[in-house]
């Protein structure tokens, strides 16, 4: 079956749990679920009641869609999302950004843990994605590959403005109302996973232009991109990852640190929520 009538048939499935049209696709990155469970007058569809959805299998991430409202904003949140090293392929990992695309999503914003390679930033610190390098995808592993359908997009897109300009000023306007917040703005390097690097790695990342490495968020933002969605990509720090110190990251950690750092997220993403209905107001599509 082609990935087009998949995602049809995925949208016409949650269709059978809520009519809502989400303004905004949420995807939450390891531990920083919790905000999921705030959705008001919220539809939660188990990603197992879904054709074509790959389900979620790693330890902090739940596994469920959920539809509703928060601070204004019609919205429809993956809780758990999917990864490379889970064994999907890039274009099974983005399947539901475009089932939330095509469910009327016009942003997307997608957050992630994330380690630093900068040495300037410390866990529980955030960054704001400005731009990604795509380390799978330069290699080949990338989910526009493969026969390419119009319906979805160009076959060629740009991704120079892949993190829109617009949004980012409106996450730095908020986070700079809330108290012990660190926000930084930097790049965000995708590796394929599960494990940790090497200190080599690391040190080859940072000199490439890194500021923080992750596992995953890349693939959907370029699908996001693919279908005209404008996209904000935030990453919690949950640790160092410079190389240089000789620490040992583990997954545990990762969790802890995202738990510490909840509190502070939800109110970012609220505050982020709550300026966004606005400029969403009386928009209808904005590309
Ligand atoms: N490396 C890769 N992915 C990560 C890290 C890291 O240090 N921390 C959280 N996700």
């Amino acid at each position: 079956m082609m990935l087009y009538d998949q995602v049809e048939e995925a949208v016409k499935a949650v269709r059978r749990f809520s009519a809502l049209v989400p303004q905004v696709a949420l995807i939450l990155g390891s531990g920083l679920g919790e905000l999921a469970e705030t959705v008001e007058a919220g539809v939660t569809i188990p990603y197992a009641q879904l054709p074509h959805w790959p389900s979620a299998t790693v330890a902090g991430h739940v596994g469920r869609l959920i539809l509703g409202q928060l601070e204004g904003v019609a919205l429809v949140a993956m809780q758990g999302r999917l990864h490379l090293y889970e064994g999907y392929t890039p274009q099974e990992v983005t399947l539901p950004v475009r089932v939330m695309a095509r469910l009327g999503a016009q942003v997307l914003m997608v957050t992630n843990a994330a380690g630093a390679l900068n040495p300037a930033y410390q866990p529980g610190d955030f960054m704001l994605i400005r731009d990604h390098i795509n380390l799978p995808g330069l290699a080949g592993w990338h989910p526009l590959r493969g026969p390419n359908d119009e319906r979805f997009g160009v076959r060629f897109p740009a991704l120079t403005a892949a993190y829109d300009e617009e949004l980012r000023a409106l996450v730095q306007k908020v986070a700079g109302e809330i108290p012990s917040m660190h926000l930084h703005e930097g790049v965000y390097v995708m590796v394929s996973g599960p494990s940790y690097e090497t200190p080599a790695e690391l040190r080859f990342l940072r000199q490439i232009g890194g500021d923080a490495v992750g596992m995953s968020t890349v693939p959907e933002v370029i699908v996001a991109r693919h279908m005209g969605l404008r996209v904000l990509g935030l990453s919690l720090i949950t640790n160092s990852a410079t190389g240089t110190g000789g620490q040992t990251v583990d997954h545990g950690e990762v969790l802890a640190t995202a738990a510490a750092a909840s509190s502070r997220f939800v109110l970012l993403m609220r505050g982020v929520l709550r300026e966004l209905a606005q400029l969403l107001k009386g928009q209808k599509r904005i590309q």
